[in-house]
């Protein structure tokens, strides 16, 4: 019998999300589930009743009777004790648990003998897990969220203008922290037409900055932030002192101030002092996103906006739900991805399959049992960076070549140019004019991949791909004999071999620019 999956009405106050669309019920139902619904579970995200109806799922009247009529609840918030106890014996829940915070809630499911799969605790860091990742999705969504509620409250433009009535200068955003949400935010205001300055402790976040429109600013100390997992870690006293007095100049400049600064397992480091909040001009605006982790401004009130010293401090903590139709959509898809992974046999029923490092991450209780935390997942070992200082002398050791004095550069022109003189004096003519192009091309192919960003080698591959096959194609052209030779002409069997080969040259070409305007497209704006 195929299991039902049930999605209840979010009880918390103020919850908007659903943990399912009905676009998504469909796929759902493709994978052999049955999929009920609870009167109204999506109405605050714009998805009525008769949307799930028409999508093929079971609209039931209340909460009571969708706990007891399924076997996997898809959740978006931990649920409340009182929907445990109307949960059926045994059945899975899949949701955000946060399990470190909920002692009681953990103790509460093991007893129902529960299947518990936490989003949240997913390990973000395995590539296959990131289309499962809730947590980047949601807070992809409150960066861009934090921006229109800054924009909102601004009492003016964000992109400068120049109109008859004057100059309009644009708003400078300086934004805490440029993890997933940071980054989000970034690009939204950036494209409003702000100018973007952001900082984080993980110095590797720079050019994702910079891609993005934002201009990264350094901390005037030497310390790398990034922890383990790929999070921040807790700085040293000396850096935040460093730190504090950029970002007082920082925020003191800024119109909009968007903090998202987070450490796992701490209370949200405190950046931005109340001194630094008087010192900003009448009418800006603090958004501090991590107002629900005790907050990164001393002065932010969680769940609401507050004025303080002229500047609005906004607090909220609902951000995705304040987006609630894309949240839920992005939510629900993330939940389908899950349901593939669990039913990879399409027929209704459901593995938790422990040997995969995702689902053992996932998976905080089993059949009444906590394994939870579960061990970090193995990762293919990644070199560590080198510091500047240690780059040195290993590039010696392995024999690279550190950078060439102006001296050897003059031997090596010098060598070069006795070279060609003798080529040019003995080689013949013929060969010479090869030789020139040759030596040309090796030149401009130098000048043109040196200069490539590493972001772009794939698709810089794809294409000198495609350009080695019409240099095949031109081979192809030079061996064959010219027309008037005709009696030279290959025979059958070697002009068919030749067919066959310029077609299969032809894939790769075709293929070749294909795949590169398919991944220049996804650097596109
Ligand atoms: P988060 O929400 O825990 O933290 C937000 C940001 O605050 C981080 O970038 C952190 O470095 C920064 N921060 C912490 N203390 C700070 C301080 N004192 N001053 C300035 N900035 C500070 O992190 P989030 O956004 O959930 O993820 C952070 C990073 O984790 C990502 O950018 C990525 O590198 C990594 N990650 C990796 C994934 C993967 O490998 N698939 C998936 C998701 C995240």
């Amino acid at each position: 019998m195929a299991l039902t999956i049930g999605i209840p009405r979010e009880t918390t106050p103020g919850e908007k999300r659903v943990a399912t669309v009905p676009e998504v019920v469909e796929k759902l139902i493709k994978l052999g589930f049955a999929v009920a619904v609870e009167r109204g579970a999506g109405e605050a995200a714009n998805c009525a009743d008769d949307a799930y109806r028409a999508a093929g799922a079971q609209v039931l009247p209340d909460a009571a009777s969708l706990w007891a009529a399924a076997d996997i609840v898809f959740k978006v918030r931990p649920p409340t004790l009182a929907e445990v106890a109307l949960m059926k014996e045994g059945a899975t829940l899949i949701g955000f648990i946060w399990p470190a915070q909920n002692p009681p809630l953990m103790q509460a499911l093991a007893a129902k003998r529960a299947t518990v799969l936490a989003m949240d605790c997913l390990p973000r860091q395995l590539s296959r897990a990131q289309k499962m990742d809730a947590l980047t999705s949601m807070a992809g969504i409150s960066g861009y969220r934090a921006v229109i509620e800054a924009a909102h409250a601004f009492g003016r433009f964000l992109a400068g203008q120049v109109t008859a009535a004057g100059k309009i200068p644009p708003a400078k955003v300086f934004v805490a922290g440029a993890g997933v949400a940071g980054l989000a935010a970034i690009g939204t205001a950036a494209n409003l037409g702000a100018i973007v300055r952001a900082n984080d402790t993980r110095s590797e976040v720079a050019d994702q900055v910079k891609s993005l429109g934002g201009e990264f600013v350094k901390v005037d100390f030497d310390e790398e932030g990034a922890g383990a997992g790929g999070y921040a870690k807790e700085m040293s006293e000396g850096f935040k002192a460093a730190q504090r007095a950029m970002y007082a100049r920082e925020v003191k400049e800024a119109d909009i101030v968007i903090t998202t600064a987070l450490i796992p397992g701490k209370p949200a480091p405190r950046l931005i002092t109340a001194e630094m909040v008087r010192s900003m001009r009448p009418g800006s605006v603090i958004v501090d996103m991590a107002a629900e982790q005790g907050g990164n401004c001393e002065l932010t009130v969680p769940g609401e906006a507050v004025v303080r010293h002229g500047v609005t401090i906004i607090g909220y903590t609902d951000l995705p739900s304040r987006l609630a139709r894309q949240s839920s959509t992005l939510y629900a898809t993330n939940l389908l991805r899950l349901a593939e992974e669990l039913c990879k046999t399409k027929d209704g029923q459901i593995v938790v399959n422990m040997e995969d490092d995702a689902i053992r991450g996932l998976t905080v209780i089993k059949n009444g049992e906590i394994p939870w935390p579960a061990p970090p997942p193995k990762l293919p070992a990644a070199a560590p960076k080198p510091s500047p200082a240690a780059a040195k002398p290993a590039a010696a050791a392995h024999g690279l070549s550190a950078p060439v004095s102006g001296k050897t550069l003059a031997v090596l022109f010098g060598l070069g140019a006795v070279l060609f003189w003798l080529v040019g004096a003995y080689a013949p003519a013929s060969f010479l004019s090869h030789f020139t192009v040759f030596v040309l091309a090796c030149f401009v192919g130098y000048m043109v991949i040196w200069n490539v960003t590493p972001a772009l080698h794939t698709p810089l591959m794809s294409v000198t791909n495609a350009i080695s096959s019409i240099i095949a194609i031109g081979a192809l052209i030079q061996i064959a004999p010219p027309l008037e030779a005709a009696a030279e002409r290959p025979s059958g069997w070697i002009l068919g071999l030749a067919v066959l080969a310029l077609f299969l040259t032809a894939i790769n070409m075709f293929g070749g620019f294909a795949v590169t305007r398919r991944m220049l497209a996804m650097f596109r704006k």
